[in-house]
């Protein structure tokens, strides 16, 4: 069982004056990933003490295995979720925000603007993605295929050793 949350930063959008079109779409995506299942989801302004709560409470209250959050990662002054995110987690995971840049690269060079970072905060992934749709298609696609196994191993499953074994 992978239980997911899925988060949207955006002042806009929390406000009410813009449609979250990359939540939902999140929400789809890791519906599909095997016996995962989105148990939470909602929409924050850009705020770092916002975000940092819902990160806490999210990872020590309801026990996420897995956190995506969309937005905030690139230049804006007030994109600010990579700095929430290192303040709440106790170990860093630099592979999903390297791999999801060396392949967003390949279709545009926006893909240096995105500041996303991944970290473990107790049994608890936390994935920043960026905000659009289609940077949130581009980059899931690339991390997918990892999330099983991860949380796996943050579980502590001993069936986890062997997942070790993944090649295309
Ligand atoms: N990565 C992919 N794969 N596809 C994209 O369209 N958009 C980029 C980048 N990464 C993009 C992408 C852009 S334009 C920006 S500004 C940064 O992500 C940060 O986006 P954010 O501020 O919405 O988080």
């Amino acid at each position: 069982m992978m239980r997911v949350g899925v988060l949207t930063v955006s002042d806009r959008s929390a406000r009410g004056e813009r449609e979250d079109r990359s939540g939902p779409l999140l929400v789809e995506l890791a519906g599909e990933l095997p016996g995962a299942e989105v148990v939470a989801q909602a929409v924050v302004p850009d705020d770092v003490p916002v975000l940092q709560e819902t990160l806490r409470r999210w990872a020590d209250e309801v026990h996420l295995d897995l956190v995506l959050t969309t937005g905030g990662t690139g230049f804006a002054p007030r994109d600010v979720t990579p700095e929430a995110t290192l303040a709440v987690v106790d170990r860093v995971a630099p592979g999903f925000a390297e791999a999801m840049r060396a392949a967003s690269l390949q279709v545009t060079p926006h893909a240096m603007l995105s500041r996303a970072v991944a970290g473990i905060r107790g049994r608890t992934l936390i994935i920043n993605l960026p905000g659009s749709p289609r940077a949130v298609r581009e980059n899931f696609a690339v991390v997918a295929p990892a999330l099983p196994h991860a949380v796996q191993l943050l579980q502590g499953a001993p069936s986890a050793e062997a997942g070790h074994d993944y090649y295309r």
